[in-house]
């Protein structure tokens, strides 16, 4: 087991966090948690000898927000675990672009998973996951890792994905608050990108700067923020067929 592992994480409705925070601890006595999202700037240069990066899938790519801040982490002779978390249907080139990243900071890359949260846009899809088996498997992979960097073992492993990536994700539509908005500023203050303001007593989104990651849906405490009804009932429809069933956890080592 790690002294103490360095926990860089974007999770914009909590899924990813939940997935990284319990690996985390299952490989190190002590976690430095570092907050991708966080307006003040979060540690560019880890403190132990390993880090665990751990971002959500949009569109079978991380996001731009999350690339964006990594390339300011300094891997230089530290080790990393990757992880990707997504929402039951696919994450395509996410884990090879996260790993060819942290491999362009420096990190020699020790470990990489794909593992499963609710779907952030329909939270029937996957709905209750991570649950306590995942938890279970993200104890064993923890487990594993440990043994691995004991035993000073090669890292012989590659991920799926493929390069040229996916076309870059794009946002065709962003949340909107509907009439029970009653101007908290909530949403403001949750938004990473800072696309949101509250402007002469009303709620503005600039779709330019919008990620569309639902931060601002899941921090309405009135529940009226959502996505627009079309795409809401678009994404539903294409998701659906991913509802009744149940995709392994993922893990190279
Ligand atoms: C804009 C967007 C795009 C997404 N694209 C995918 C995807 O390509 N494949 C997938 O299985 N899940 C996808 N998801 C679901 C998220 O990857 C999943 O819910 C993840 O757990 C969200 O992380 P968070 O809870 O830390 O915010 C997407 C979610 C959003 C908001």
């Amino acid at each position: 087991m790690s002294k103490t592992v360095d926990f860089y994480y974007f999770s914009p409705t909590g899924g990813t966090k939940k997935v990284g925070m319990h690996l985390a601890e299952a490989v190190s006595e002590s976690v430095i948690i570092h907050n991708l999202a966080e307006k003040a700037k979060f540690a560019a240069n880890p403190e132990g000898d390993l880090s665990l990066i751990a971002v959500p899938v949009f569109g079978g790519r991380i996001p731009a927000f999350a690339a964006e801040k990594l390339k300011s982490v300094n891997g230089i002779g530290k080790k990393a675990v990757t992880i990707v978390v997504y929402g039951n249907r696919a994450y395509e080139d996410a884990l090879l672009e996260l790993n060819n990243m942290a491999k362009e900071s420096g990190f020699e890359i020790v470990a990489s998973g794909a593992f499963i949260a609710q779907h952030s846009m329909c939270p029937e899809i996957a709905a209750g996951r991570p649950d306590p088996v995942d938890f279970d498997e993200l104890e064993a992979f923890g487990k594993r890792i440990s043994e691995k960097l004991i035993a000073r073992l090669e890292n012989e492993f590659s991920v799926p994905g493929n390069y040229p990536y996916k076309a870059d994700f794009t946002v065709a539509a962003t949340p909107v608050s509907t009439d029970s908005c009653n101007l908290c500023g909530e949403c403001v203050s949750a938004c990473p990108t800072g696309a949101i303001t509250l402007y002469e007593g009303s709620i503005k989104t600039d779709i330019a700067k919008c990620a569309l990651c639902m931060a601002c849906v899941y921090a309405c405490p009135v529940e009226a923020r959502t996505l627009p009804r079309q795409m809401y009932d678009n994404v539903r429809q294409m998701l659906s067929k991913y509802k009744d069933i149940r995709r392994p956890n993922e893990t190279y080592i």
